[in-house]
């Protein structure tokens, strides 16, 4: 299976107005194939729409870019200009779907607009005609109303609005789409609904593959292949989603799991213990693991060294690597942190 976007060892930073560096994304490397999604979760302020952004490589101050390359269906972007970008990479090759994107819409303006808008960029002298008429049956497809083009976005339900985003940010069959937080402000049918139409995208290849982000790690299960934990601008676990949901190694990631439950059919979800402390500041991170200071197997080692992301070759049950690679950033072996949690789990007291 191809690679739809490769991201190799990529580092950006925000650089703030008292020239103050703030090291959102620190050496990030994954790859999607094409066909797949990929989860990434975390807590608020951890770099994910930050590494959402900086995977467009469309870089605006106070974002810069550091290190690293993307390239999306073998085509670098790294080295691009953002006019490059703008021109043959956004919307095309990747489209994001921003965290507040439902209320960004301008209340103004028609629907169709936004399309004509996004068609335009690429293909200036796209007739009004074309532009409604791929616009009429992408919504058909969608199962949203043709007459929603000539509406407002303000007369528009949150749910509607919300498909009504992903349609336009997808009018141009991007091979890789970035969805950050599309159904966090969503109660759970309209959750499902968006999540189902994005995979429906994909099916219908529309979409080739599929970064989906969110805070809460179970709600990726049903929704990605595989999943990664990012916590203060580093990965520090990849698996495919089942074996991040049902058997994570990373503290970080086990803490994840286990402050929140899967909501019920119309219930909220429920917070059970939230992890202790709080992620370090981004502009002066600890030189050793980010996440000693909140770690309760933290080792005096663990604050002296850098830890790597390391594979440890964990294969799916279907004894394939289709995905991500199996790996944690921790000095602590699999097998100790797996034992601590099964004895954490049965009462007794961690090693
Ligand atoms: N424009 C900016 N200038 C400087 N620092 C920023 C800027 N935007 C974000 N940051 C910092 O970068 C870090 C990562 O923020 P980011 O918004 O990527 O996190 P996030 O994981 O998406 O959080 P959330 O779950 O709340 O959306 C944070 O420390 C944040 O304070
Ligand atoms: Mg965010």
């Amino acid at each position: 299976m191809k690679n739809m976007l490769e991201v190799k060892d990529l580092t950006t930073k925000y650089i703030t107005r008292f020239h103050e560096d703030v090291y959102a994304v620190d050496h990030v490397s994954f790859c999607v194939k094409e066909g797949k999604s990929v989860g990434i979760a975390g807590e608020s302020g951890c770099g994910k729409s930050t590494l959402a952004l900086s995977l467009m490589g469309y870089y605006f101050p106070p974002l810069h870019y550091t290190s690293g390359e993307i390239i999306i269906d073998g085509k670098n972007i790294s080295g691009m200009s953002p006019d490059e970008v703008r021109l043959h990479i956004l919307g095309t090759e990747i489209a994001y779907i921003p965290q507040a994107a439902m209320n960004a819409l301008n209340p103004t303006q028609r629907i169709i607009r936004f399309i004509e808008d996004v068609i335009r960029a690429h293909q200036p002298k796209a007739s009004k005609k074309d532009i409604y008429d791929l616009a009429r049956k992408r919504f058909e497809i969608l199962n949203l109303p043709a007459d929603v083009l000539q509406r407002h976005a303000v007369e528009l339900s949150g749910g509607m609005k919300q498909r009504t985003v992903i349609a336009i940010s997808t009018i141009l069959s991007p091979k890789v789409l970035i969805a950050d937080e599309p159904s966090s402000a969503l109660d759970v049918s309209s959750q499902k609904m968006v999540i189902k139409m994005i995979r429906d995208l994909m099916e219908m290849g529309y979409i080739k593959s599929m970064i989906f982000i969110t805070h809460e790690l179970p709600l990726l299960y049903n929704v990605t292949d595989d999943i990664m934990v990012m916590y203060a601008g580093q990965l520090v676990e990849s698996g495919s989603a089942k074996q991040m949901v049902f058997d994570p190694v990373h503290p970080y990631s086990k803490g994840l799991m286990d402050s929140i439950i899967v909501p019920e059919e119309g219930a909220r979800d429920i917070k059970l213990a939230a992890i202790p402390g709080t992620p370090p500041n981004l502009k002066n991170p600890p030189m050793g693991c980010r996440f000693a200071e909140r770690c309760k197997y933290m080792t005096p080692l663990c604050k002296a060294y850098a830890v790597k992301m390391t594979d440890f070759g964990d294969v799916d049950e279907n004894g394939s690597h289709q995905g991500l690679n199996r790996s944690y950033r921790c000095l602590l072996p699999v097998h100790e942190l797996k034992a601590s949690y099964e004895s954490e789990a049965k009462g007794g007291a961690a090693i």
